[in-house]
This record gives C-alpha cells, structure tokens and sequence, in this order.
C-alpha cells in the first residue's frame, strides 16, 4: 500500500530534533541562526506556525468589528475561525481547480468593510496576482499571500508587492521541521508592531516539541509500504476510519483554546531544527516531484504551469470515489478527504460556485519523491479507466 503521505523528513533531522530537545542553549543565538539561514533579512519574524502569523496579524491591525477579510475559497478551517474569533467577517473569493482567484468574483466580493485580501497557492502552484494587487490597490486592501503549500526553494518564494507573505514547515509540508514559520511583512511599522505583540506570547516548551517529535517519528515508522497496508487493515478491522485518522494524527493543533495554542513563540530545539532544515534540505526531492508531475501529467494528459512544483497532486474526476476505491484496491492509498475546506457565507448569492464544485470532484493521490515510475504509471492506468473530467487547466 502506497500511503497518501510522507513526512519530508529523514531519520537523522529526527535524531538532530531530539538532540536539540535535549541540549541547552540560548534563544537569542537560535533565533538569530535560524533568520540567517531563512535568508539573512531583517523583514520576517519566525512563528509557531502560519496561523499563528495570522492571528498575530490580525492582533497588531486591530480591525474594526465586523470587517471582512476576503479569503480566496479554498483553504484550512483554522484560517477563516482565527478571523471570526477576531470578530471579522470571512467573504470567499471564487477560484478555479488550481486555486487561480476569479478576478469578477473579488471585485462582487468587495464592501465597504472589506479590509484584507488572503490568497493561497494551492498545491505547490503559484496563483497569478497581478489582478489581486490591481483590485486591492484601487480598495486599499491589505494583500496577505498564504504560501504554506508552496515552498519549493530556499527563503521563497513570493511577490515582492504583498504586503504579508506566509510560508509553513508544519507537519505535512516541504522540508517539514514538524512546526514553525515565517511571516515576511512588508510595512516596518506593522512588522514592529507584529514584533511587539509576538515578544510577549509564551514560548512553546521543549516537552512539547519533543511529543511532537516522538509523534512525528512514530508516523513516518508506519507510512512504509507494507507497514502502511497492515495499519489500515487493523484499523479497518477494528471498525475505525483510517482517513479520519490519518487526518487528525498529522493536525498541528486541536480545536479547543486554538488562540492560546497558536500564541506561543518557537522553542529553541524548533528554532534548531528550523535552521538546520533551511541551511541543508536537499532541493533535489523537488526536483524529483516536479519530474514526477510531469510524468504524470503526460500520462493523463494535463498540464500544470512551469512553476508549479507539484506539492501534492490532486485531479479532478465526475465520480471521485468510484476512482479512490478503484486505486485501493490496487495499492494506492487516494482519498477524497483534506484538511482544508471551501469558505462558504449565509447568502448564497455569494457563495463560490466554482470552488465548491472542484471541491466535489477533487481526488487526491498518494504523493511523495519516494513514489517509483512504474507506481506512478499504475495510478494513471487505475484513473484513466474512468475519463478525467478537466484536469487542472495549465495557466502560467
Ligand atoms: C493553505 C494553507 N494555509 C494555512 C495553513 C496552516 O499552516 P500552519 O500549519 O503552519 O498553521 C495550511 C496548512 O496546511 C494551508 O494549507
């Protein structure tokens, strides 16, 4: 069984995270390690996570109640309860299969009251934002890039023009160091004033980054391809749902007190295992994945942008689940779940058609650099037996 997920981290990274739980040492000489290893520049902070950077945020602009942040549609829960709990109002913003904002759709979107524009690239694609900054300029918008899924080479990348740039090395991600990430912010002003606020959180404790990595390393032991098939099958046995196990043992955080888990500052052994991450991961497993995609692209005809570093590989199917048992049934560990979701609003008059469909139809396959040719070849077999609907659309 191939499982849809491996943790992009090796053994030794896990070895060196328990190390540094373990090792004294001093935050400053971390902090200031691990900024000069992200890029050496002064215009970023280094967080727990992007949903702390978020919340950060939105405590330093102290919005008025009932603003609307305009969030492109799809995208983590989390995001869109950080701004209700700021007592902001979340707008979806329409997208295409690939995540590309619907430029008519953020013009309908916009009030009086609208404050923020979020965009995610979805992914590992880099969503065109010429429009975005045209609209957001003419509404004096706030830009807010949310580059968690696209992090594909060293310090970025992101617009020069956005005004909050947001990269995530949680759990699931590219050169995970199971937590941690930067919030590069344009305006001085405000990025004092983040800088401020961020000195007095809490730090995150060595116990627990350490259970994150025991955690951590207990679930890269049995993503292995055979230990991966009898998991399944036990929980399977024992009546459990292995998605939603899946799901909920790589979450970062669980839903109750969300504002006090996110405001903590990274301990030292994550600010380590930061710093030895960005200064040593092996670009090349991009390069592998990217290779991948365009293997499979041809073998099912689609077509990304030359960008797109293929993070994780979605296609988009009239019958997902006919297509998700089928792969099982051969091996391959697809699944139709995600932890992120559509933002829906009341009135259905502004509720983001397009987004919900593909969210209807989307399929995940199982997606890592250790995937072989010959199983990537196999998928394409299971998923051309039922026709690709309209694979994602190969804008630049
Ligand atoms: C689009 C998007 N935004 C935000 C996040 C949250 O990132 P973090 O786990 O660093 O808070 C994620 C995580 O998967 C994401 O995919």
């Amino acid at each position: 069984m191939w499982i849809r997920l491996r943790l992009d981290i090796g053994w030794l990274d896990l070895a060196y995270a328990i190390l540094y739980g373990l090792l004294p040492g001093k935050r400053e000489i971390a902090v200031q390690r691990a900024r000069q290893s992200w890029n050496g520049q002064d215009d970023f902070l280094i967080t727990l996570s992007v949903r702390s950077a978020f919340d950060l945020l939105l405590r330093a602009l102290q919005l008025p109640h009932g603003s609307e942040v305009l969030f492109s549609a799809l995208t983590v829960p989390d995001m869109v309860r950080i701004a209700e709990m700021h007592g902001l109002v979340a707008v979806p913003v329409d997208t295409d299969q690939v995540g590309n904002v619907d430029s008519n759709s953020l013009r309908r979107a916009i009030s009086p009251r609208s404050k923020i524009v979020v965009v995610a690239h979805l992914y590992g694609g880099r969503a065109p934002l010429d429009d975005v900054f045209s609209i957001a300029t003419e509404n004096h918008l706030l830009v807010v890039e949310d580059c968690a899924q696209s992090y594909c080479r060293a310090g970025g990348p992101a617009e020069p023009q956005s005004d909050i740039a947001m990269f995530s090395f949680g759990p699931i991600k590219t050169a995970t160091a199971l937590g941690g990430a930067v919030v590069r912010v344009k305006s001085p002003a405000l990025r004092e004033r983040m800088a401020a606020l961020f000195a007095t959180d809490p730090i995150q404790s060595r116990t627990s980054f350490m259970r994150r990595v025991f955690r951590f390393a207990a679930l890269k032991m049995i993503s292995g391809k055979w230990f991966a098939a009898w998991t399944q099958f036990v929980v399977k046995q024992l009546g459990g749902d292995f998605d939603r196990l899946i799901n909920s043992a790589v979450r970062g955080f669980s839903s109750a007190n969300l504002l006090a888990q996110l405001r903590r500052q990274p301990s030292i052994p994550l600010l380590r295992l930061l710093e030895r991450r960005w200064r040593f991961y092996d670009f090349r497993r991009i390069a592998d994945r990217i290779q991948m995609g365009k293997y499979l692209d041809s073998c099912l005809g689609l077509h990304h942008a030359e960008s797109h570093s293929y993070w994780i590989y979605p296609i988009f199917v009239p019958d997902p689940v006919t297509i998700r048992d089928r792969l099982r049934a051969a091996g391959f560990d697809a699944t139709c779940q995600s932890r992120m979701t559509v933002v829906t609003v009341a009135d259905d008059s502004r509720n983001p058609t397009s987004s919900i469909d593909c969210w209807k139809h989307i399929l995940f396959l199982p997606w890592y650099p250790d995937l072989p040719q010959n199983a990537i070849h196999e998928m394409a077999i299971q998923i051309r037996s039922q026709a690709v609907e309209t694979g994602p659309p190969g804008k630049a």
